[in-house]
């Protein structure tokens, strides 16, 4: 099995080094791909230094153009070059890359996507503050709510998914820029029947550097999911009908 650990970053200058370090440590055998945003403060750079060893890769991207962007350039880097298995992970060291064996053995065993949950027996969150807590149970909810899906962390962005799994989806139609991206992926594959496992994970808060949450990330969740819900839960009946074998006489 050929692993690809995605790491978007974008001002990450004080972490990127030691979350490389660490995943390596925990699991010599998989590469790194760096999707660098063209972060001010170097991060690139250091990136490109950290690229002599050569399981590390690094795409450089212009401007800062959102999480989902830079995952979906980074899967179809990664699917490019015929990696087996694609993990997400944040370069702050929120994800233990000492928990991405449960995650990659999850895989293994067959799951679709393995989503790394805190809201399961076992999960958990270190040194988040209340208001963080809220918007990602809330957001869960929400989602859960308007999109039918079951899952206990709709928001998470610890992550491995199968390379068949990836090819399945229509990576060019996600639209999602921010953080709503895990819950855009999370509905898609459950649409298409696969199957999503989650397992517990412990999502340590940063030390370093700052978070890219914002305003605009969690108004673009909202109406996102607004959106895929109310195509979902209001009758066809009651919609405005395009298609164009229907016209009634
Ligand atoms: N390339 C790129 N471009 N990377 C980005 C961008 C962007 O526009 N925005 C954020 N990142 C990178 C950060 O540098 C970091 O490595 C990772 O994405 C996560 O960003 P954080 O800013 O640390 O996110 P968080 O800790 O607030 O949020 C975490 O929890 C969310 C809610 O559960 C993440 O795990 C999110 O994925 C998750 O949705
Ligand atoms: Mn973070």
């Amino acid at each position: 099995m050929r692993t690809l650990v995605i790491i978007p970053t974008f001002n990450e200058s004080a972490n990127l080094e030691l979350i490389v370090n660490r995943v390596h440590t925990c699991q010599p055998g998989v590469d790194i791909l760096v999707a660098d945003d063209g972060s001010p403060d170097g991060t690139g750079d250091i990136a490109d230094r950290l690229a002599v060893d050569p399981r590390v890769h690094v795409l450089h991207r212009e401007s800062k153009q959102g999480l989902g962007s830079a995952y979906r350039a980074g899967f179809a880097w990664g699917l490019d070059r015929g990696y087996d298995v694609l993990v997400e992970m944040d370069a702050d060291g929120s994800h233990l890359p000492e928990e991405l064996e449960r995650l990659l053995s999850t895989s293994a065993a067959g799951a679709d996507l393995v989503l790394g949950s805190r809201w399961v027996p076992g999960g958990g969150v270190v040194n988040w503050p209340w208001h963080r807590r809220m918007i990602s149970r809330g957001g869960t909810l929400y989602a859960r709510i308007m999109l039918g899906i079951h899952v206990r962390d709709a928001t998470g962005g610890y992550r491995a998914f199968r390379r068949a799994t990836l090819e399945r989806l229509p990576l060019d139609e996600v639209a999602s820029q921010g953080y709503c991206f895990q819950i855009d992926m999370a509905r898609r594959v459950l649409a298409e029947g696969m199957s999503i496992v989650e397992v517990p994970i412990t999502f340590v808060e940063r030390e370093r550097g700052e978070s890219k949450m914002s305003g605009a990330i969690v108004r673009e969740a909202l109406w996102r999911v607004t959106v895929w819900g109310l195509a979902r839960l209001v009758p066809r009946s009651l919609r405005r009908d395009r298609t164009p074998h229907s016209t009634s006489v």
